[in-house]
């Protein structure tokens, strides 16, 4: 069991605005995922007994099979730097040691201790004449440097002290 407390009676909610049905389990999971931002093990436990035709065991199928769904808990903050082949070449490892090394990332951690940053590489955003991209919970910060995100970062550090 994860550690993140479900709220059975806003599962029951979003069960019935989707329709309540196998067939929209999709939909179901990424309401819960807005929700939580990711999909909480006892989530997927309680919606694959509750809905007919379900299983715990295909709920958890589907949410692994399926990229968008994280079944980790995020950060507040989800950085995403590009390390596609432009933003390689322009520097993005610079500047992905600069993110971890702000919000205190170490060996294979993405998520920090106090869940606020949360850093994954992903590959081309498809805007490589901003190289490097840095996205941060959707806003794009085009052509970064290691200074600029510290910089960005500090500001974010301190909104949350
Ligand atoms: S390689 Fe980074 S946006 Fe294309």
């Amino acid at each position: 069991m994860s550690d993140t407390k479900v709220d059975i009676k806003q599962l029951d909610e979003i069960i019935a605005q989707c329709g309540g049905k196998k067939a929209n389990l999709i939909a179901i999971l990424q309401k819960i995922q807005e929700i939580y931002r990711y999909v909480p093990e006892d989530a997927m436990i309680y919606i694959g007994t509750k809905i007919e035709g379900l299983s715990p065991a295909t709920v958890f199928g589907v949410a692994t099979f399926y990229a968008q769904f994280s079944l980790e808990p995020k950060g507040k903050y989800e950085i995403k730097l590009c390390d596609g082949t432009a933003c390689h070449v322009r520097g993005s490892i610079p500047v992905l040691n600069a993110i971890r090394a702000k919000v205190g990332l170490t060996g294979e951690q993405v998520t920090t201790g106090n869940g606020l940053f949360t850093v994954e590489t992903v590959s081309c955003l498809g805007a490589c004449g901003l190289a490097p991209v840095v996205v941060i919970n959707e806003k794009v910060y085009p052509q970064m440097t290691s200074d600029a995100i510290s910089m960005i970062l500090d500001e974010i550090i301190k909104g949350e002290n």
